[in-house]
């Protein structure tokens, strides 16, 4: 049996939770014991305007609830601001325990069409405002010995969205981070996962029919992303989450082919090819040494050397 996942005497930050799924997550955390810096710069879908109504009536939904809240209103893509944040929860609260990277917008285009403007503005929101957030929360996370990153990628990401460059991009970008930072913040307890959410807010509104909307809502996906952040958290997962399904994304690779010397030609590896894509055997990397390792072995093998690696 589970035990009860609370929150207590935790601080958690969510980005982006005046509306949408950032909301959930910060109202499901709150219910569950955390203190949350409720984040949110008010903006339109494609990141226009501004405005601190949306992450202010979080807050007083979370102290109407008997929780405790602050709402902080700056850009994820600012740096400044974002170092900001995280010292008025550190001077409020002391600790800073969970970071919920939720913050998004979209300008969707194709690429023929897409103005570089727009492409930097969407990667700026979703990679280097994650970052930015990951950043000033880590210092903190090393010192207590303990902290929960969520990362926010998308199918779209993933497995691709017709006009969706910038999107897809940044959103890919996600699990780089996660993967790295997962690395690096293993000995100080720091556990960092990705969250891929489907749900019906007003970034979908109106690409989903009436009866799926009723069923994708934000809600449904919060019970994994609490999962994501708790104390047992698995780390490195990419969540896929909607309606109530959860799946996990991985990525493996092939064992694959050897080719040397004469033979490595570009004929040879189109003959293999199909061997090079099966995916019996396939399997899972640690890290990107992993591969080099793997490949450096594979030529020792094949040239009868050994390597002692
Ligand atoms: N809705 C989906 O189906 C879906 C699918 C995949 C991924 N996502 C991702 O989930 C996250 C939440 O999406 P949503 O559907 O709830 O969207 P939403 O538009 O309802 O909410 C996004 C929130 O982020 C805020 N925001 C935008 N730019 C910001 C910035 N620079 N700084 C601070 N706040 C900012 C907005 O004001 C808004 O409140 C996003 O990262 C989105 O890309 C959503």
């Amino acid at each position: 049996m589970v035990a009860e996942i609370r929150f207590d005497d935790r601080v958690a930050i969510v980005t982006g939770a005046g509306t949408g799924l950032g909301r959930a997550h910060a109202l499901g955390l709150a219910a569950r014991g955390a203190k949350v810096v409720v984040n949110d710069l008010g903006v339109g879908r494609d990141g226009s305007g501004a405005s601190s109504e949306a992450a202010d009536a979080v807050v007083a939904e979370i102290k109407a609830m008997g929780g405790e809240a602050m709402a902080h209103g700056c850009d994820v893509s600012d740096e400044d601001g974002v170092k900001d944040m995280v010292a008025q929860a550190m001077d409020a609260w002391g600790r800073v325990d969970i970071a919920v990277n939720n913050a998004g917008i979209l300008r969707d285009k194709t690429f023929a069409k897409m103005e570089m403007s727009d492409f930097r503005k969407v990667v700026d929101v979703h990679l280097i405002g994650s970052a930015n957030v990951a950043h000033a929360c880590w210092p903190h996370m090393r010192a207590q010995k303990y902290g929960r990153v969520v990362f926010t990628a998308s199918a779209s990401g993933i497995y691709g969205n017709f006009g969706q460059s910038n999107y897809g991009a940044a959103k890919a970008a996600m699990i780089g981070l996660m993967n790295v930072l997962h690395i690096e913040g293993a000995r100080d307890n720091i556990r960092v996962n990705t969250l891929a959410p489907t749900a019906a807010t007003r970034m979908t509104e109106e690409l989903l029919p009436a009866e799926a909307a009723a069923l994708l809502a934000p809600e449904t996906i919060t019970p994994g992303l609490l999962y994501l952040v708790s104390e047992d958290a698995p780390s490195r997962v990419i969540l896929g989450a909607g309606a109530g399904s959860f799946a996990q994304t991985r990525i493996y690779e092939t064992t694959g082919i050897t080719l040397q010397d004469a033979d490595n030609t570009p004929e040879a590896v189109a003959a293999q090819f199909a061997r090079i894509t099966d995916a019996e055997g396939q399997q899972e990397l640690a890290d990107a040494f992993s591969q080099t390792k793997k490949y450096a072995l594979n030529a020792a093998q094949a040239r009868g050397l050994k390597l002692d690696w």
